[in-house]
């Protein structure tokens, strides 16, 4: 969604806003706009471009705003196309009051028709436009009660940075349903839309509750609720390094982002797997004794997340024995589902703050369940509304589409399959010896297939020019086929469809020929041999193929496939070196396409309106 940054301290704010915008602009990047204020002319500067932050930095550039406070949007479009005229920042009437705004304002149209009959004017078709106007019909001398009285007739989501020249030595920062944080440094302050914009200039964050509000001055920041009490501030030290939020030598985020898989697996893994297999994971929270009361589990996710969660249900449902059921957040929360106190609702989200999974979340909680969060970001919304929390982390993951955290969350689920099995005594103590190993040796496999990608470019050369392509898998590959076929339309907007391989006879099939190929992933495991019928089934109808397969493995020497060979490890825990595969040949065919890797078209990476 929309990324937003704040400043207000001793250094100019220009230069600040810019860069902590490039670093906020895989949220959104449909157009980008700064507000600088000039406290010592007086002076408001806005500025503003339709197009991407370098836009707005190649025009700043020519002509810096002076000032030491400011704030900076970088948007994906809601309401109003991506035009000069809806880049925020919006004003009041009078220009004096500017806000820059993440999330949707549902009732927007009812209070812009109330501001219109009191003459207000409006520019834009944006719902944004209607805060600064009503900061400005409510302002009767103090700033902080006419912006408080304001957001209580907001309904819907928002996270918000708002200045006044009336009070010019104020920055205030507001959210309800979407995500806001606080840097806090020397004497100066950051009001962000989530932590690594803020990461270059402190580690110490404040983060803020839902339904509160900060006003920061040069004496720092006072939190306080909508209905006016005093908020006691929570800080936290990030452990994030800024140099996990930068490109690192690598053409994409996305291509460090794969390469650092390996790392992925030993960070999730890292103090919380003995070498007897006894998993600790820190935030969890829950006793063996709440664990043993467990019935039932349901998975919420979107995206990527959600192919997480699908192989969490083969991972559990194998580990501990429990029941579970994965379905997309959005869905979950509309149609009533069938949940109490012994259900456990573990919610997937890289950012924590995917709107559908955090009110999916929410909504289990209101039927009583336990619910625990897998996410990348600390202090996140789905972290701090949870009964537990297990942390990825994978450091800062920037490139829109997921890789390295995919690869942490279903790690983290292998540990909470195994935490979860530990108390019903369902793991045989020698399959539990042997996971242990496994995991300890996946970082090595990882690195393995990231050490062949020349072959996966070399085949994404082959593969760029078709226009469709099926991906089939078996057992606990069927998920990763759906990733892999995720990926390949996220980056390089190709048709892709990712199939269970025993579906394929029953329907798309018929869309094979010549120009279709097939990506299987046919690695060593008790489904093989049925795997290898299918694709002789494909090859039968002259659709090109490309296979996984392990290493030194001889199944499809005879057939007419392009083979990738991976490094050989149990079937169980094979979806993380061949999803490593998967994602690096979407990478190449997207780079082939000349395709903005980590950017692409009509998607941001943390999507906080339903
Ligand atoms: C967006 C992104 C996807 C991501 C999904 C879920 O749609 O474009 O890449 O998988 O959100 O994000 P989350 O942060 O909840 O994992």
């Amino acid at each position: 969604m929309c990324g937003i940054i704040g400043y207000l301290g001793e250094r100019s704010a220009a230069p600040i806003i810019m860069d902590s915008l490039k670093r906020l602009e895989y949220r959104g990047y449909d157009s980008a706009g700064v507000a600088i204020f000039d406290q010592d002319a007086g002076d408001l500067s806005v500025v503003k471009s339709a197009s991407k932050v370098d836009t707005l930095v190649e025009r700043l550039t020519e002509e810096m705003p002076a000032g030491r406070v400011g704030m900076g949007h970088t948007r994906w479009a809601t309401h109003g196309r991506p035009t000069l005229i809806n880049a925020h920042p919006h004003s009041d009437c009078t220009n004096k009051v500017v806000v820059i705004h993440n999330g949707i304002i549902e009732n927007f149209a009812e209070l812009r028709r109330e501001l219109q009959a009191k003459r207000h004017v409006f520019v834009s078709e944006t719902d944004t436009e209607v805060v600064p106007h009503l900061i400005e019909e409510n302002f009767k001398g103090d700033l902080v009660t006419a912006v408080r009285e304001s957001l209580r007739r907001l309904r819907g989501a928002y996270a918000m940075v708002i200045f006044s020249q009336h009070d010019p030595d104020l920055l205030i920062g507001a959210r309800l349903n979407a995500p806001l944080v606080v840097g806090v440094g020397e004497k100066e302050w950051f009001i962000a839309s989530d932590i690594t914009a803020v990461i270059p200039y402190t580690k110490k964050v404040l983060l803020l509750g839902e339904g509160e509000m900060v006003a920061i001055s040069s004496l720092g920041p006072q939190v306080s609720s909508m209905d006016g009490a005093s908020v006691k501030p929570k800080i936290i030290d990030v452990k994030w390094d800024i140099s996990q939020a930068q490109k690192g030598g690598y053409p994409h985020f996305m291509a460090k982002e794969i390469n650092e898989s390996a790392d992925a697996v030993s960070n999730a893994l890292r103090g919380r797997l003995a070498d007897d297999g006894e998993v600790t994971l820190e935030e969890f929270g829950f006793t063996d004794r709440q664990l043993l009361k467990v019935r039932d589990i349901k998975m919420v996710a979107a995206g990527t997340s959600f192919y997480a969660a699908l192989l969490g249900k083969y991972i559990i449902e194998d580990l501990a024995r429990i029941p579970v059921e994965v379905e997309p957040a959005s869905e979950f929360r509309y149609r009533q589902p069938i949940i109490d106190q012994d259900t456990l609702v573990v919610g997937i989200s890289q950012s924590g703050e995917t709107a559908d999974t955090l009110a999916a979340i929410r909504e289990a909680r209101r039927l009583k369940a336990k619910v625990v969060s897998v996410t990348n970001v600390v202090g996140s919304s789905m972290a701090l509304e949870s009964d537990g929390v297990v942390y990825l982390h994978s450091g800062p993951e920037i490139g829109v589409a997921s890789s390295k955290t995919f690869i942490a969350h279903i790690t983290c689920l292998y540990l909470l399959g195994i935490r979860l099995a530990a108390v019903r005594h369902r793991l045989d103590p020698t399959r539990l010896k042997q996971l242990t190993a496994e995991l300890k040796a996946l970082p090595a496999a990882v690195q393995k297939v990231l050490d062949r990608a020349e072959v996966l470019q070399k085949l994404a050369r082959k593969y760029a020019g078709y226009r469709n392509f099926m991906y089939i898998g078996r057992g606990i590959n069927y998920p990763i086929a759906l990733e892999g076929a995720l990926k390949l339309k996220e980056i390089s907007y190709l048709h892709a469809e990712g199939y269970a391989a025993g579906e394929l006879k029953h329907g798309p099939i018929a869309l094979l020929d010549k120009n279709f190929p097939v990506f299987a992933i046919a690695t060593q495991g008790a489904t093989l041999e049925k795997m290898v019928s299918n694709i002789q089934e494909v090859i039968a109808r002259d659709a090109p193929v490309a296979a996984l397969v392990t290493d030194g493995d001889h199944v499809l020497d005879e057939v007419a496939a392009d083979r990738v060979e991976v490094p050989a490890v149990s079937e169980f825990l094979s979806p993380i070196p061949n999803v490593v595969a998967l994602q690096l040949f979407a990478y190449f065919v997207a780079c082939e396409r000349g395709c903005n890797v980590d950017q692409p078209r009509n998607l941001a990476k943390s999507v906080t309106v339903e």
